[in-house]
C-alpha cells in the first residue's frame, strides 16, 4: 500500500530537520500556508505538524507558530545514537556486565600491583602492542577459529579505534565503500569524518544481498566492503559459510579490501570460519573486549594482511601512540588465564536468556534477532512512525533507538532496535512490556 500523502510530507520534513536543512529555531509555514504550498487540506497540514510534534521534531507555540526543535543529534549529522537520559531504562546501548566483574577487576589490579611489571607500565608501549600481549591475543583468536601469527596482530583502543585506523591506513577521501543498508552507526560516523562514499547494499535474512553487491562492484570502483558476518549489528544474522566464500570471490574480482567487524562474534557458538581465516591476504579483522568483557577497558584487536601492518601501525601512532598499558596488561592476563573464555560463555547464556525474555514479552510482533544476541530488531508497520514511538517511550523513561542511526540508504525502515544487555532482567521484562503496549496502541492510532 502506498503511504498516505501526509505521511510522505511528514517524512520529507523530518528528513530536512534531521539533516539540518531546516535548522533549529526556524519557524515553519502556518498550517494554511503549508496546505496551499503542498495542495492539501488545512486539516491535513495540522495533522502533519501534530505528527512532527509527537516525533519530537517541532514545537507548537500557541499564537506564535510551529518551530523546528533543537534535536540532540548535531544538525547535519543524523548518524549517531542519542544518549539515554540518566533516569531511563537503557534499551539503546549495550554494555553487558555480569555480577562479579568489579571483583575480577579488583583482583586483577592487586595482581598487577605485585607483579613486578608496574614500572614498565608507566612507559610508552610499542604502537602495535607488546609482543607478549600480541601473542596472548593471537592465542585467543586461534580459539575462535582465526589462527594467526602475532606479527599480524595490532592492539588498539577498542574496535571503534580499530575501524578508524583501518580507514586511515587503507582508504582515501572519496573512496567507495560497500556497507549494509543497515549497519553499525560507528562506521557511518567514520565515513563522514573521512569523507568516504558509502554505497548501501540491500540486506537479506542472513547477510548482504550478494547479487546486489556483485552488481555494485561492477558499476562502481568499490575499494572496501565493511561487513559483520558473525552476528550483525543490528539485524543479528550469521552469514552462512557458502555466502562467505562468494563474498570473498566478489571482493577479489573487484580488488576490494574486506573490513570484517567481529565485535559481537563471540556470542555465536561454533560460527563459520571468519573471513580473515578464509582470505587473510585481503581482510582486516577487527574485534575487541568491549562486549565480551567490559566497554571501559578500551582494548581491541586488529588482524591485518602482513603488508598492511606498517600503515596501520602509523595510524595508531598518529592517533593514540599505544593502548593504555595498564588495561592492556589486565586484558591480556584475562585472555591467558581463561577469564575471557569464561565471561564469553556466561554472556552467551545471559544473552540467550534475555533474548528469550524479549521473544516472550514481544510475542506476536515481528522481531529479528539471533537467539543468543544482545539486541533485537522490532519491525513496525509501514505507516507507523518509529520516532513517535521512541518519543512516547522516552516519556515513559525507556530509551530505544530507531533505525535512523543504522540506515545508510535514503530509505529508513520504520523499526526499533532494542538493546537487551544493559539493564537487569526484571527491568528489561517490564520495559519490554511497555514497548509492546505502546507499539500496539500506536498501530491502532
Ligand atoms: C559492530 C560494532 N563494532 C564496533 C563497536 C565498537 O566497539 P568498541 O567499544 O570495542 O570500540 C561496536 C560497539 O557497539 C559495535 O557494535
Amino acid at each position: 500500500m502506498a503511504p498516505q500523502r501526509y505521511k510522505i510530507l511528514v517524512d520529507a520534513l523530518a528528513a530536512d530537520i534531521r539533516s539540518g536543512r531546516l535548522a533549529a529555531g526556524v519557524r515553519l509555514p502556518t498550517h494554511r500556508a503549508l496546505a496551499a504550498r503542498e495542495g492539501i487540506a488545512v486539516v491535513t497540514a495540522t495533522r502533519v505538524y501534530a505528527e512532527l510534534d509527537a516525533m519530537g521534531l517541532v514545537s507548537r507555540e500557541q499564537g506564535r507558530g510551529t518551530f523546528v526543535r533543537d534535536i540532540a543529534v548535531p544538525a547535519g549529522h543524523g548518524i549517531d545514537q542519542q544518549a539515554a537520559a540518566a533516569d531511563a531504562v537503557d534499551l539503546t546501548f549495550n554494555y553487558p556486565s555480569l555480577p562479579g566483574q568489579a571483583d575480577l577487576l579488583r583482583q586483577a589490579l592487586r595482581e598487577v600491583a605485585t607483579s613486578g611489571e608496574v614500572d614498565a607500565l608507566l612507559r610508552y608501549q610499542p604502537h602495535r602492542g607488546r609482543p607478549q600481549d600480541r601473542a596472548s591475543i593471537a592465542r585467543h583468536l586461534g580459539r575462535r577459529g582465526l589462527s594467526v601469527d602475532a606479527d599480524r596482530v595490532l592492539v588498539v583502543n577498542g574496535a571503534q579505534h580499530g575501524l578508524a585506523v583501518t580507514v586511515m591506513a587503507a582508504l582515501d577521501a572519496g573512496d567507495v565503500v560497500a556497507v549494509d543498508a543497515l549497519t553499525y552507526p560507528g562506521f557511518k560516523v567514520l565515513a563522514q569524518a573521512f569523507h568516504l562514499d558509502l554505497e548501501p547494499v540491500p540486506t537479506t535474512a542472513d547477510g548482504p544481498d550478494l547479487d546486489a553487491l556483485e552488481k555494485l562492484c561492477t558499476n562502481r570502483p568499490v575499494r572496501a566492503i565493511y561487513t559483520m558476518p558473525t552476528l550483525h549489528n543490528p539485524l543479528g544474522w550469521v552469514t552462512p559459510a557458502a555466502d562467505r566464500i562468494r563474498l570473498i570471490g566478489i571482493a577479489r574480482r573487484c580488488g576490494a579490501l574486506i573490513i570484517e567487524d567481529a565485535a559481537y562474534a563471540y556470542l555465536v557458538e561454533d560460527p563459520p570460519a571468519p573471513l580473515a581465516a578464509l582470505a587473510p591476504d585481503i581482510t582486516v579483522h577487527v574485534s575487541g573486549l568491549s562486549k565480551n568483557v567490559a566497554t571501559g577497558l578500551r582494548v581491541g584487536f586488529v588482524v591485518a594482511p602482513q603488508s598492511r601492518v606498517p600503515s596501520l601501525e602509523r595510524a595508531i601512532r598518529a592517533t593514540t601512540w599505544n593502548t593504555p598499558a595498564l588495561t592492556t596488561a589486565i586484558a591480556c592476563r584475562w585472555l591467558d588465564d581463561g577469564t575471557v573464555d569464561r565471561l564469553e560463555a556466561q554472556k552467551r547464556s545471559d544473552a540467550t536468556a534475555r533474548q528469550a525474555i524479549a521473544r516472550q514479552e514481544l510475542a506476536g510482533l515481528p522481531l529479528l534477532g539471533h537467539p543468543s544476541s544482545y539486541f533485537t530488531w522490532l519491525k513496525l508497520p509501514d505507516d507507523a512512525r518509529a520516532d513517535r514511538l521512541a518519543a512516547t517511550l522516552a516519556r515513559r523513561h525507556i530509551s530505544v533507538s530507531t533505525a535512523e542511526p543504522f540506515a545508510t540508504s535514503n530509505h529508513t525502515p520504520q523499526a526499533l532496535r532494542l538493546a537487551l544487555g544493559s539493564t537487569d532482567p526484571d527491568s528489561l521484562r517490564s520495559a519490554l512490556r511497555t514497548v509492546r503496549r505502546v507499539a500496539i496502541e500506536d498501530a491502532q492510532v
